[in-house]
């Protein structure tokens, strides 16, 4: 079980916060009485403890936490603006105004480099998990530490919505967005990443299927795009032969263009 408490100090703002979230994320709301962390996780046999503060939320669980940070999307905005091709923006080919649907938002760091190439478009991120997506949108709604008015643009324009994307596509329109873009936990382990390793005990590790690549094909009016790892097996298994990506990066980017006759995955 997940439970929700606040941070020692438990002012009276954080308390009706915690309330608040506890409700939302319909968790246990843990009272804090000067308890670290770790005797609360133990006492009440906890899986993890959502920790509100007035600054972010926190999942901490036995072994680490995961707070929202967009170190990852600064460091590729700041390669774009020094003339570096980004792969994924490459991939996505976005055109002025277009919508991008991030069907596996994680911790944002693709949607918010989307957003920020996007500046005139709309980026919407999916994300099954009610406590990432809660500290994802927090984070993306109110965090300014020391960043770009550009970052911080890109950050505010990304709409989340927890929802499992195989649900969410389905009560989809034909054709209603753009780009239909998923970035699947990787199903070889071995891929460093600080980042999504704080997150992992929060996320969905299932595999993409190729009905969600159909789904996503109707809902797309232009192409789909999945990430995977360079010589990951999953881009054969779906079915994708245009792969794209940098030469020497470990991920690679596989798209399927909308009337690029029918996709057929080598099941
Ligand atoms: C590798 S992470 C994505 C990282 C992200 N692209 C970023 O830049 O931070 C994959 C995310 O997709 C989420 N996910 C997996 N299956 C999902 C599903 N069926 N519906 C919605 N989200 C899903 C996981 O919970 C996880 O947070």
């Amino acid at each position: 079980m997940i439970a929700v408490t606040t941070t020692l100090a438990e002012s009276a703002e954080e308390c009706k916060k915690a309330g608040e979230i506890s409700r939302t994320l319909n968790l246990p709301l843990c009272p804090r009485n000067n308890t670290g962390i770790g005797k609360l996780i133990e006492k009440h046999s906890l899986k993890g403890i959502v920790i509100v503060s007035r600054e972010k939320i926190t999942y901490s669980y036995p072994g680490g936490e995961f707070f929202f940070h967009p170190g990852m999307a600064k460091l590729r905005i700041n390669e774009i603006l020094n003339g570096k091709t980004d792969q994924m923006i490459k991939a996505l080919d976005l055109i002025p105004g277009c919508t991008v649907l991030d069907c596996t938002l994680g911790l944002g760091s693709d949607a918010i480099v989307t957003s920020f190439a996007n500046s005139a478009g709309k980026v919407i991120g999916i994300e099954r998990s009610p406590v990432l997506s809660l500290i994802v949108r927090e984070g993306l709604a109110s965090y300014s530490g020391g960043i770009s008015q550009g970052l911080k643009g890109a950050m505010r324009r990304i709409k989340v919505i927890c929802d499992d994307y195989n649900h969410f596509l389905k009560n989809q329109p034909d054709q209603s967005v753009d780009i239909v873009y998923f970035d699947p936990m990787f199903r070889i382990p071995g891929h460093k990443s600080s980042a999504i390793d704080a997150m992992r005990p929060l996320t969905d590790k299932s595999p993409l299927s190729p009905e969600a690549i159909e789904e996503a094909l109707r809902v797309a009016r232009r192409r789909v795009v999945v990430k995977e790892l360079r010589n990951g097996p999953e881009l054969t298994r779906l079915g994708f032969n245009r792969i794209t990506g940098g030469k020497y990066s470990p991920v690679a980017y596989g798209v399927v263009e909308k009337g690029g006759g029918r996709y057929k995955p080598l099941l």
